[in-house]
């Protein structure tokens, strides 16, 4: 009995020399810690948000809130994809230095605890509308399915945000490059006038010094000899997706963005 008490007292002194030390120690990593995420989330509002939202729920990048990384098991992991971008997509490198790529990881790592809230509107229905009467499948593949003068949607949800997609039913042409053109833009739309009065306008496929193939509305492709032409006019900011606003209900378009935002295939 005795022995037992004693025992008891001696871990209880143990454990007060023992606490109060490394709950300091903690404290003091703790407050490191939020200081570190404080300025990640600054920098993040500077660097980050112009595509994936000041609340980190998504627009041309995807939402980032509570989501499993795909190119990131560890939070340095997102300091290199801060530093160095994601090659082949819209995300280039942040010029940030590494202490500040650091707090920015710091910051993003948490978002992936944050739940992301529920996406309205009924995805089933808005399957059911993209490959039926809304004919988005006439120019979208999804997984397979469709034909392909747009981009491809099959993994459409994690590579952008809902603001990003509802703007993109609403506002078509709001996605691509208001900047200067190159020869890779792509989606870019062009009209072709030919020495012999032919028109002919659609979307850019190729284009070099000598030739332009376009493919117009309907699908076909037209290999033009840039010898033959009269004018070459680049339409930038111009869209060939047709304007939804006035097609489709506010529903329709809700549960659109929902199937959209489901679509998170192929990797
Ligand atoms: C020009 C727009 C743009 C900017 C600026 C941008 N991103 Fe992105 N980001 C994207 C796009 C687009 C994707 C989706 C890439 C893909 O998977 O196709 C993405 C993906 C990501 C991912 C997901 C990677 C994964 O493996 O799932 C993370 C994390 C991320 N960005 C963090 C950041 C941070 C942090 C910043 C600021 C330093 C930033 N992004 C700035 C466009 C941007
Ligand atoms: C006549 C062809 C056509 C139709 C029909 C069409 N789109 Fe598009 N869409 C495009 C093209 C081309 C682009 C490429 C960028 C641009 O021109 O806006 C695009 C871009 C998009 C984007 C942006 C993709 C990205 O990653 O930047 C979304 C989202 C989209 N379309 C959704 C839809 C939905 C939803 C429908 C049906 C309601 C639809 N589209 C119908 C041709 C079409």
């Amino acid at each position: 009995m005795y022995l037992y008490r004693g025992i008891a007292c001696v871990w209880a002194l143990v454990g007060l020399f023992a606490v109060g030390p490394t709950e300091l120690v903690a404290q003091d990593r703790d407050t490191q810690v939020e200081r570190s995420q404080d300025r990640g989330q600054q920098l993040f509002a500077a660097h980050c948000a112009r595509c994936h939202g000041l609340a980190a729920n998504g627009g041309e990048g995807p939402s980032l809130l509570g989501r499993r990384f795909e190119r990131a098991a560890e939070q340095s992991d997102l300091v290199r994809i801060v530093l160095d971008g994601i090659p082949g997509t819209a995300m280039s490198r942040a010029w940030v230095d590494e202490s500040e790529a650091t707090d920015i990881a710091a910051y993003v790592w948490t978002l992936a605890r944050v739940a992301e809230g529920p996406i309205p509107g009924d995805a089933e229905s808005g399957r059911r509308l993209f490959e039926g009467s809304a004919g988005c499948s006439e120019c979208h593949i999804v997984n397979g399915k469709g034909v392909g003068l747009g981009p491809d949607m099959s993994d459409i949800g994690a590579r952008r945000g809902l603001p990003f997609l509802r703007e993109s039913i609403l506002l078509p042409g709001s996605s691509i490059p208001q900047g200067p053109i190159s020869l890779h833009s792509s989606f870019l739309v062009v009209s072709v006038v030919m020495k012999d009065g032919t028109e002919l306008r659609g979307m850019r496929v190729t284009e070099d010094a000598f030739a332009l193939n376009l493919r117009d509305r309907r699908g076909r492709y037209h290999s033009i000899n840039k010898s033959q032409m009269a004018s070459l006019e680049r339409e930038t900011g111009v869209s060939l997706m047709p304007d939804y606003r006035e097609r489709l209900t506010e529903d329709q378009v809700t549960n659109i963005v929902a199937y959209m935002a489901s679509l998170r295939g192929r990797r």
